[in-house]
């Protein structure tokens, strides 16, 4: 019998993590069999798995379960005139520095941090001077070239002809792909205010330096609403949209004291956004952000009713009051909520004297639900029996996994680390009483329960 016991006070580390990732088959470096391709990071059997539960639990709760939000899917390429006008072609840059000796390049801004120095909202003079005055060197130790912008857009040809007409990019953000068929949701479906669209899907960011396992990655998914709103009532929707983040970071599993609100000050918000609340997560890299809500005004919707000429008013029913609705954007990184779920649930402790290490998944998010094992492998009847008992809950369950390798306990151990809730046995004496050992994960304590009430 295992009892648990005390749990360890430990520190969770990223390197633990991401070892146990590529262990137990979550996550693997891109292109690894080639020697990797820096920034991807390819989800296995489990990671997928999880992946999804993720995705799923955010779109049933912010979609499925909502009269005011609809879906779209958009494309990941579009028209280049969609990221001239939202200003990316121009604007979403970051300070690149480069070593001067080994020409590798880095984050003006990430050297500068990591010099222990404040660089959130520094222009690129700023980062310049403090550079020069703190005397600050590339990470093996030598000067660095002056600060230059960067642009972060994986910029591609469409078509056969490669020329200025034929240029797109691989977005940036998934928000443009739900503002430019806003006017198509609304001329279909004219919602009331306020309502949202919402879209999941990949993401890519040409990132100067990617770190910190899946955290800054340059090929990601997004899950993000705009939220369309009366320009008079943004703030009553921003709290509500606050309150449904936290939500929905609770049904992760986060605990609330890992959880933080920032504020962003002006100098600090993405060049669209009038207010921005960043929710922050004490990952094991530190506190970081995990999502951001942003008050992105009508800045976009303006810009395409300029840009492309089409009307983007809205009119509220029954009346001529015309106006080009505001936005409220909760943007979550699915990568960033998959590494706050791992981190979180990641537990070591202390089995009769050996330690432990298991994934305390919820149950809903666990990749694997029941684990299901013939006590011995070589026992045809055990098998036949487990075998009955694993379909059964296959058909009710789906994510359920067939387990007979090794002995019972270090399949326990297999299980614990992949996060699998429930390992279901069946021994000798289920061929009698037709009822399994059901052992729990978190507590490791064991029940008996007939097999028609699984
Ligand atoms: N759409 C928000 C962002 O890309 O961060």
């Amino acid at each position: 019998m295992f009892a648990i016991l005390t749990m360890m006070e430990r520190e969770v580390k990223l390197e633990n993590i991401v070892s146990l990732a590529k262990r137990r088959g979550f996550m693997y470096q891109g292109s690894e069999v080639y020697g990797g391709l820096s920034g991807t990071w390819d989800y296995g059997p489990l990671g997928v798995t999880l992946k999804r539960n993720i995705m799923n639990l955010w779109w049933n709760y912010f979609v499925d379960a909502r009269d005011d939000m609809y879906g779209v899917d958009a494309a990941i390429l579009m028209n280049q005139k969609v990221w001239q006008a939202s200003g990316h072609v121009d604007t979403f840059t970051d300070p690149l520095v480069e070593d001067l000796k080994t020409n590798q390049r880095y984050r003006a801004d990430h050297l500068v941090k990591d010099a222990g120095f404040e660089a959130e909202g520094l222009t690129n003079e700023e980062l310049n001077e403090l550079i020069i005055e703190k005397e600050i060197k590339s990470p093996v130790g030598n000067e660095l070239s002056p600060v230059r912008t960067f642009n972060m857009m994986f910029q591609t040809t469409v078509g056969p002809v490669a020329d200025e007409k034929s240029i797109s990019y691989l977005r940036p953000e998934t928000a443009q792909g739900v503002f430019t068929n806003y006017k198509n949701v609304v001329d279909n479906f004219y919602p009331d205010l306020p309502f949202g669209i919402a879209q999941q899907g990949k993401a890519f960011r040409n990132e100067i330096s990617p770190r910190d396992f899946v955290f800054r990655s340059r090929e990601f998914e997004m899950m993000e609403i705009e939220y369309f709103v009366h320009p008079d009532k943004w703030e009553e929707s921003f709290e509500a949209l606050l309150k449904d983040v936290h939500e929905f970071l609770d049904m992760l599993g986060l605990p609330q004291d890992m959880v933080h609100e920032l504020e962003v000050p002006e100098n600090d918000r993405a060049h669209y956004s009038k207010r921005t609340v960043d929710i922050e997560f004490d990952f094991p890299i530190g506190r970081e952000e995990l999502l951001g809500l942003a008050y992105r005004t009508d800045f976009d919707l303006k810009n395409i009713q300029v840009n492309s000429g089409k009307n983007m008013e809205y009119t509220i029913k029954g009346t001529n009051e015309k106006f080009i609705p505001h936005v409220i954007e909760p943007s979550f990184g699915v990568e960033r909520a998959l590494m706050a779920v791992l981190s979180s649930a990641y537990t070591e402790d202390e089995v009769n004297g050996e330690k432990r290490i298991f994934l305390k998944f919820p149950e809903h998010l666990a990749p694997v639900k029941y684990a299901v094992s013939p006590l011995l492998k070589n026992k045809p009847e055990l098998v036949a029996k487990a075998r009955e008992v694993y379909d059964i809950l296959k058909k009710k369950h789906g994510n359920v996994m067939w387990d007979d390798n090794g002995n019972i306990g270090k399949r326990y151990r297999r299980q614990d680390e992949i996060g699998t809730p429930y390992c279901v046995v069946i021994d000798f004496e289920t061929l009698e009483d037709n009822a399994v050992t059901i052992r729990e994960r978190d507590t490791t304590e064991q029940k008996r329960v007939a097999i028609q009430e699984l």
